[in-house]
């Protein structure tokens, strides 16, 4: 068993596509070996004729592929980069009598992709013997036949070819005949007898010998026939054919009943002598297949489907026969030519799909082989791709294309791709034939996700509930599954010094943003926060957007009077001069209201005066003018009811008193004096300051009780209470001052109703109470240290005193405050 290495060709094509430089190692590699070698025979070491790799065979998925629908011969053997025999090859049975038989196979490397062709040249053994059709070959000469004649002789047949087809025929020695070898067209042997000595019946009937036929192999091999020749006592002609050879060319695809040529031979007899048939000498298989020759006029007519591509020629022995069985014969040569019948055959060797969007120009996304069974001109082929896409047709060697990417590739525009590839022959008419390959984009996390509006603002009413929606966000990301999926979140900053997330939340999910707490108008009026919103990608892609949040004015304050002092202290009068006019101005009330708009437009009336039509006040300056001029007869003190209103829905007051003197002399002012003299008034003073006395005497023992609690509770100083009045204001509800009176929660700080649970990935946060929210660290930390229970007890007790003091309080400035109004109603009754 002999292997040699007759050629490696190895391609180092360099392909310049302009800018881009691209190397592609697409190399030959030929093998010449015997057939008949066992499987697992080794032919040779493709991978060191290619200059591969051999520790990369495995991973790159090395692997051997037949061209088009042939069979797998050869495999690698990946480890050792070794290509070896996968079967027996029998060169006879694959290619017959073809002077070289040659196997295409493909090795394919993946990553990159590579691709090489080994070509097997299949080496024939001497394994057949040459074999005559028959055992005796029986021929009849007329004695009459001149020296010279030639008689042609069965071929012998040697399935193999080349050196190890026949090459030589021997004679035994005889005394008639000689020997003659001829050439086929295809360099097969064949023999004439020719005659050298006359025949004489009438000496010999019969001659007898043997004829051998050797093929050239090492050792070499025979078979052979016994040659029986009759003598014939005639006097007559053989018959002769008008060209020895008779050359005719034939188009593939002829029809059936075709007549390729018409042999004709003549004989100089008469009659039954001279008639001449006609028989095909010795002919393979296949021409018995296509040809047939009709017996009685020599007519050659096509029978079976002529193929270029499976024969080009074909040579044809006729013999002649006259009736008394003298023979000669011819040979017809038939070419066959070609005609474009066979269209461009596109095979998709590899495809990378699906490809990632961001696939630079040049990459090599699929190896295309194109082949075309015709020859000459109808086998050059042109492929193309359709116009308007990122790709481009490259060839690359021989048949072989490449597509590649021409230009930027985006699959939120164009997720796949019907390229169609199309052959046309240069034949005539041209055949051509078109292959469609499907590609597909695969995503690569590219867009960041967009919010549809630049920025968004959210109108809310103060004293909102907590938890309801304020505006929602949206943003979109055309990327596909988890890159293109948005999850929002709050950047995380702080808002008047406390962090974003006591005031708002989002859903990460949908978008939308909750307000935490109730807002306050008059705390703040408009905020901005950051929302982001990103991908899931890897890395996630991001993007913010500015939410602006204003707050809504609600009319939820009461006008506050500035002048006169609402806790109606009646030794704040007005001197108003006797001699004032009608028109002009006595004084002012001045209001003021936290709330804005309708809600803080302010309106002035006298509710009530103690001498109707005197005074009038401007609805909106507050201004209380004379309405007339005074006269002696009008009380010297005079009293306005002044009630503000605001113009909200619905609105709200306030009530102040405005007492007045009329006087040009603060001396003569009469009032206390006045109101000593009056008994009742004398009585009711005493009540009061009696009253006020004992209230503020409460007032006082309270307050030193509070002081001793507070002083006793300084010992302990890490009590929650401490806490709990650190609570800075701007953290808190307006209602959460009375956490300090009452030591409860108000039950509007009860957030379950609201909560967006069950979200993923939002980051509204379960709020229990602003306790747990705002307290500081430092606090949350005390509370975790005090026994709960002490903590209760001790609050009650101290809530209980606080109460108790925080009303004394209030009764006392409550009672204070009225004494004026109680003495004006009284006075008025009077
Ligand atoms: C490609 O062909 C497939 C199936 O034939 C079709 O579903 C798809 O829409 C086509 N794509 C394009 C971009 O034409
Ligand atoms: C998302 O993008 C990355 C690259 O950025 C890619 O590897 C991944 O396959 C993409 N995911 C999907 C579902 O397409
Ligand atoms: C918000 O977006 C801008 C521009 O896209 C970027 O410069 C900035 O860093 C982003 N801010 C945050 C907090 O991510």
């Amino acid at each position: 068993m002999r292997v040699k290495c007759i050629s490696v060709v190895g391609f180092g094509l360099s392909f310049c596509s302009f800018v881009i430089l691209v190397h592609r190692t697409f190399g030959d590699v030929s093998y010449s070996f015997p057939e008949e070698m066992k499987s697992g025979s080794v032919v040779g070491n493709v991978a060191k004729d290619l200059g591969l790799d051999v520790k990369a065979l495995f991973a790159r998925k090395a692997r051997v592929d037949a061209e088009g629908k042939r069979k797998r011969y050869c495999n690698i053997n990946q480890n050792t980069g070794e290509l070896i025999v996968a079967e027996r090859i029998d060169r006879e049975a694959l290619c017959g009598k073809k002077p070289s038989c040659v196997i295409t196979q493909e090795l394919v490397l993946e990553n990159p992709l590579e691709l090489h062709k080994v070509i097997l040249n299949i080496e024939d053994v001497n394994d057949n013997s040459p074999r005559f059709e028959t055992d005796v070959i029986g021929i009849e000469i007329a004695e009459s036949t001149s020296k010279g004649a030639i008689f042609l002789l069965d071929e012998a047949v040697d399935a193999d070819i080349g050196k190890n087809s026949v090459q030589l025929y021997s004679l035994q020695t005889n005394a008639h005949f000689a020997l003659n070898i001829q050439s086929n067209m295809d360099g097969g042997k064949y023999s004439e007898l020719v005659l050298q000595k006359e025949l004489d019946r009438e000496k010999q009937q019969k001659v007898t010998f043997v004829l051998t036929a050797i093929d050239g192999g090492t050792p070499p091999r025979s078979g052979s026939v016994v040659i029986d020749v009759t003598v014939l006592d005639a006097n007559d002609n053989a018959p002769v054919f008008s060209q020895s050879v008779y050359k005719v060319s034939l188009p593939e695809n002829s029809p059936v009943g075709t007549v390729v040529i018409t042999v004709s031979a003549s004989d100089a007899d008469e009659g039954q002598n001279g008639k001449v048939t006609y028989a095909l000498g010795h002919v393979s298989e296949r021409v018995d297949e296509l040809f047939s020759l009709d017996g009685d006029n020599g007519k050659i007519a096509v029978k079976g489907s002529i193929d270029f591509e499976e024969d080009t020629s074909f040579e044809l022995k006729i013999l002649a026969t006259d009736g008394s069985g003298l023979k000669s014969y011819c040979k017809v040569v038939i070419d066959i030519t070609d005609v474009n019948d066979n269209a461009p055959v596109i095979v998709l060797k590899s495809l990378k799909s699906p490809l990632p969007e961001n696939a630079q120009p040049g990459t090599q996304v699929g190896i295309i082989n194109v082949q075309d069974r015709d020859s000459e001109n109808n086998q050059q082929v042109h492929c193309s791709i359709q116009q308007n896409i990122p790709f481009q047709f490259v060839l690359s060697i021989k048949n072989y294309y490449s597509l590649e990417v021409a230009g930027e590739l985006d699959r939120e525009v164009v997720p796949d791709y019907n390229i169609t590839i199309t052959a046309t022959d240069e034949g005539s008419p041209p055949l051509s034939s078109s292959k469609t390959i499907y590609l597909s984009i695969a995503d690569v996390n590219d867009n960041a996700p967009a919010f549809q509006e630049h920025i968004y603002s959210a109108h809310v009413k103060e004293n909102n509930k907590p938890g309801s929606a304020v505006c929602t966000v949206a943003a979109t990301d055309p990327d596909w599954r988890q890159n293109g999926t948005v999850v929002y979140s709050l950047f995380p900053s702080d808002v008047n010094g406390a962090p974003v997330t006591s005031f708002l939340s989002i859903n990460g999910d949908t978008g939308v943003i909750h307000a935490v707490r109730s807002f306050d108008y008059e705390q703040f009026k408009s905020f901005k926060v950051l929302v982001l919103a990103r991908d899931n990608g890897s890395p996630p892609l991001r993007s913010n957007v500015t939410v602006s949040v204003f707050i809504m004015d609600e009319n939820d304050n009461s006008p506050q009077i500035l002048y006169p002092s609402p806790d109606g202290n009646s030794f704040m009068t007005e001197m108003v001069p006797k001699t004032l006019q009608a028109g002009s101005l006595v004084s002012k009330v001045i209001a003021v209201d936290a709330d804005c708009g309708q809600n803080a437009w302010l309106s002035y009336h006298i509710l009530k005066a103690t001498d109707q039509g005197l005074f009038t006040i401007g609805v909106h300056s507050g201004e209380i003018k004379m309405q007339r001029d005074l006269s002696e007869s009008d009380n010297m003190k005079q009293n306005l009811v002044v009630s503000v209103r605001d113009n909200g829905q619905p609105s709200l007051s306030a009530t102040c008193i405005m007492y007045l003197i009329i006087s040009d002399n603060l001396a003569e002012v009469p009032e206390l004096k006045d109101m000593s003299h009056d008994e009742s008034n004398t009585r009711l003073t005493f009540y009061l300051v009696v009253a006020l006395v004992s209230v503020s005497t409460f007032f006082l023992v309270f307050i030193i009780i509070i002081m001793a609690v507070r002083f006793c509770r300084k010992r302990k100083p890490r009590l929650m209470f401490d806490g709990a009045v650190t609570i800075p204001s701007t953290y808190l509800p307006p209602n959460y001052a009375d956490v300090e009176g009452t030591g409860t929660l108000h039950s509007n700080f009860n957030y379950d109703a609201y909560l967006t649970a069950g979200s993923r990935t939002s980051d509204f946060k379960f709020v229990t109470s602003y306790n747990e929210e705002t307290l500081p660290a430092d606090v949350t930390m005390n509370k975790s240290q005090t026994p709960i229970s002490d903590f209760v007890g001790l609050r009650n007790a101290t809530n209980d005193v606080q109460r108790l003091s925080d009303s004394a309080v209030f009764t006392h400035f409550t009672f204070l405050s009225y004494i004026p109004v109680l003495a004006f109603r009284h006075k008025d009754a009077g």
